[in-house]
């Protein structure tokens, strides 16, 4: 029976790990990067924020691709190598499959581990896909290895991931994602500008789950740094940056500490905060205007109703 490949890239080095989350603590303003989000209990407290009412833009992606999946597939064209970047659980792109018919099914995240279970499952329900895992931090760098193959490429970024980076990051991305597709296409959700009060409920919601997830983030750095954060002193703040058009998501100190580590400390006044996320939100012409600025051509948007989330296809 087919087995699916894997391929490791990155290789955590715990040394340089601690050093960049003890420099972004020491910022002005103190900040930690949200890829430390997704441990174990991360990536379900994550899953669970999919499900909650406030929290749309997984939902409205979902009606995206199921209302128009067959013009999505041919305005994106089929048989191509299909590159998931951030694969997760890999369904989202598993529904694809049969609407985009790819050759070789790569599914790209910071850690080939996770990844070993879900597509071990996933070839069995799919005998003839050619299937590879690859661990690759592409935040940082998006340079595909030879493993992927040649032939043209759709690269598919899910979720509104992009809105992580700021503009001229996600540009840097989309240039790398372009030359990366060797001529074939690119299919992206991207979460667009609304009314503020939708925005801000979707990012601090009335169960709490948002503010878990953000607070979860302080055991990560207790584990990953030797960090001695207390959960209850800090508080979950969540707020649309309307100048930057991003939610921003923040850690409030309750109270006048310091957070201590080997090696290092850091003084939070009461009240000062730890910057945890930004995710962008864009109008549908400005991202339009930065795929074509990244060098994709024949862009085209579909929307909800509300034109609260689109995607986007465009052409290498
Ligand atoms: C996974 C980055 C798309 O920005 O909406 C959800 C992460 N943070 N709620 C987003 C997130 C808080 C999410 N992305």
């Amino acid at each position: 029976m087919r087995q699916p490949r894997f391929v490791q890239m990155h290789q955590e080095n715990n040394d340089a790990t601690r050093a960049a989350i003890a420099a972004g603590l020491m910022g002005e303003p103190a900040q930690v990067d949200p890829k430390y989000f997704y441990d174990a209990l991360g990536s379900r407290l994550f899953d669970a924020i999919t499900e909650l009412p406030e929290y749309y833009p997984t939902r409205l992606e979902r009606g995206i691709f199921e209302a128009h999946r067959l013009d999505i597939a041919s305005a994106l064209g089929t048989g191509r190598t299909l590159v998931d970047l951030g694969a997760g659980s890999c369904q989202k792109a598993a529904s694809w499959f049969d609407a985009l018919a790819p050759k070789r099914y790569v599914a790209v995240d910071i850690s080939v581990q996770y990844l070993e279970h879900v597509l071990r499952q996933l070839q069995r329900e799919h005998l003839d896909l050619d299937i590879l895992g690859l661990g690759l931090d592409f935040a940082q760098d998006l340079n595909l290895p030879a493993d992927v193959g040649d032939g043209e490429r759709l690269m598919f970024y899910p979720g509104s991931s992009i809105g992580n980076f700021n503009p001229e990051q996600a540009l840097k991305f989309l240039q790398q994602a372009r030359v990366a597709a060797q001529g074939g296409a690119l299919l992206i959700g991207v979460d667009l500008v609304k009314d503020k009060t939708v925005l801000e409920a979707a990012y601090d919601d009335p169960l709490q789950v948002t503010a878990a997830f953000n607070r979860n983030l302080l055991r990560r750095l207790n584990v990953l740094l030797g960090c001695n954060a207390a959960l209850e002193d800090f508080t979950h703040v969540a707020l649309f940056n309307e100048v930057q058009s991003r939610i921003e998501m923040h850690l409030q100190a309750s109270r006048a500490l310091t957070l201590r580590w080997p090696g290092g400390a850091r003084t939070l006044a009461a009240g000062e905060r730890i910057h945890t996320e930004n995710s962008y939100k864009y109008r549908v012409e400005d991202f339009d205007a930065l795929l074509r600025e990244a060098g994709f051509v024949q862009t085209r948007c579909w929307t909800d109703e509300r034109r609260w989330f689109a995607v986007f296809t465009a052409r290498a």
